[in-house]
Formats: structure tokens, C-alpha cells, sequence
């Protein structure tokens, strides 16, 4: 069963909210939201998320309708009001309904909830890994906000489908950036490699994640820039999201990467110690 919440209260069915057509988050894209998996009732790194929905919502000048606390009691009992056990909670903020001008208005924003039943990957997926297909990251250059204008993620991922792959991995000048909803992580060499945290990603709470368990394993790890040969030369890749976890890459593009996925699938044994 799906808990939906729109506008201060908890709806009956998930369907039952029509959305106004001047509401903003409809016409502009204009909020921000976060993706919370829950595994037994409990939110996975919540602490995290809402510090990055606050940091999201600052940089687009939105004012929070509820404190922290409130927010966190409204996801708490959209997760108890769900009989699963394992839930993926989305929550979006936008900035309400006025007539169409491109300007803030001076409105109240409005926070939708939605809680689902998680997702289980495919067991075969999560052991040899997904294909990905590399192409141009066409996005603005705020990526580190969570956006709700996702129309370049959504072509990436739907052309990567196309070519029969799970994820588009993304290139801005020449270096990677990271998945179409996912960052990226690389082995060479027993040493691990992401992005830096720059403008140009989102911030992930699971790439934060598997910094953890890299200090934890004693994985030595860098923040660097890597290029697509890079990749391409990589003894394992992995991506990483709040839905997927650890999830490696087999191939890209044409190029099969190596089998041997020791150091992914230590992590991917590791994260489950986290929840
Ligand atoms: C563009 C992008 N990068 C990275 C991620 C992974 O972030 P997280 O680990 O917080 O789910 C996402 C998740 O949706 C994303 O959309």
C-alpha cells in the first residue's frame, strides 16, 4: 500500500490530491525533494538527507514550513502508517501555488510525501553488475542541488535504456561526473575514486556512505577527476544510489570491464552492517 501526504495532511489515496495547475513545482520544476530508503521501519541515514533537503532548499532561497523535528515526525509516521517493512520514502518541496510569473512569489511552501514499498534489485545485477552508456552531461551547473527539474537526467536514463543499459554515465569536459541517478566510484589499483564533491554532482548519501566503509576497510580512497579511459580501464566500477546501493558496472559501452569484483562486493557486505 502507498501513504501519501500533501499539504499538511495524510491522504486516503495516493490519487486522491490533484495538483493545482498553477502550482509551481508543476510548472517550473521549482522545488527540491529527497529519496529516504527505510529498511525495517527505520530510516537509512536521515540525518544526512535532511541536512542536504536544507542545504537544497537554501540555495533556491525556499522557506521550510515545518522545523526539523516537525518534518522528521510527519516521515516517521508516513513509514508507520505503511504495513511494509522496507519503504522508499519520497518527499518533494515546492513553492506553492500563484499565478504564472517567473519571479518568487511570496507563497507558503508545500511538502508532498510519498512512501512505497522498496524495490529489491535483481540478485544477478547486484553480483555481476549493469552495462551503462557514457554520454554528454548536459545538465545546468547546479547539480548539487536535488532539483526537481530532472528533464536531462530523465534522457539520459531513457537513451541508456534504449541502448539496452541500466545507468548513462555522464562527461563534462572531458572528466566523468557521475550516473544519470547515481554517483560513481572506481577501483584501479586497490585504491578507490570518485568525483570531488563539486557543483557539478549531487552530493550522495551513499557515496558519504561508502567513504564510511572505506576508512572502515581501510580502502585507500580519492577525490579525484577521472577520465572516461579511466574508466574504461578500471579494474571494478561501481555506481552507487539510495535505491541501488553498491551496484557495479560490468561494461561500458562496448567495453567489458574486469569480473573480478573483490573490493564491490567487500563494500556491498559491509553497507548492510550500516542499516
Ligand atoms: C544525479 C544523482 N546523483 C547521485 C545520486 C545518488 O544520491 P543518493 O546516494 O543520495 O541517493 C542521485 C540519486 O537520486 C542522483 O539523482
Amino acid at each position: 500500500m502507498e501513504i501519501a501526504y500533501y499539504k499538511d495532511q495524510f491522504l486516503t489515496d495516493v490519487n486522491e490530491g490533484v495538483v493545482p495547475i498553477q502550482e509551481r513545482g508543476h510548472q517550473f520544476g521549482d522545488g527540491i525533494y529527497e529519496v529516504v530508503r527505510v529498511y525495517n521501519k527505520k530510516p537509512f541515514m536521515l540525518e544526512e538527507h535532511l541536512d542536504r533537503f536544507e542545504q537544497s532548499a537554501e540555495a533556491i532561497a525556499l522557506k521550510l514550513p515545518y522545523s526539523r523535528d516537525e518534518l522528521k515526525e510527519i516521515i516517521m509516521e508516513g513509514i508507520e502508517r505503511s504495513e511494509e517493512q522496507n519503504v522508499d520514502v519520497y518527499f518533494q518541496l515546492t513553492r506553492g501555488i500563484a499565478p504564472r510569473l517567473h519571479f518568487y512569489p511570496d507563497t507558503q511552501a508545500v511538502l508532498s510525501l510519498v512512501v512505497k514499498p522498496s524495490k529489491p534489485l535483481a540478485e544477478d545485477k547486484k553480483r555481476d553488475g549493469v552495462a551503462v552508456h557514457v554520454m554528454d552531461d548536459e545538465r545546468w551547473s547546479n547539480c548539487y542541488i536535488k532539483s526537481l527539474n530532472l528533464l536531462p537526467n530523465v534522457m539520459a536514463k531513457q537513451a541508456a535504456f534504449e541502448k539496452g543499459c541500466d545507468e548513462a554515465i555522464l562527461i563534462r569536459d572531458e572528466f566523468v561526473t557521475e550516473g544519470s541517478s547515481s554517483n560513481l566510484f572506481v577501483v584501479k589499483d586497490g585504491t578507490l575514486y570518485t568525483t570531488p564533491a563539486t557543483r557539478h554532482i549531487l552530493h550522495g548519501i551513499t557515496r558519504k556512505a561508502v567513504f564510511i566503509l572505506a576508512e572502515r576497510l581501510q580502502i585507500p580512497m580519492k577525490e579525484e577527476h577521472f577520465t572516461l579511459e579511466f574508466l574504461k580501464d578500471a579494474d571494478e566500477a561501481f555506481i552507487t544510489s539510495t535505491t541501488s546501493e553498491v551496484l557495479p558496472i560490468k561494461k561500458v559501452d562496448d567495453v567489458n570491464l574486469p569480473t573480478h569484483l573483490t573490493i564491490t562486493h567487500r563494500l556491498q557486505k559491509e553497507f548492510k552492517t550500516l542499516y
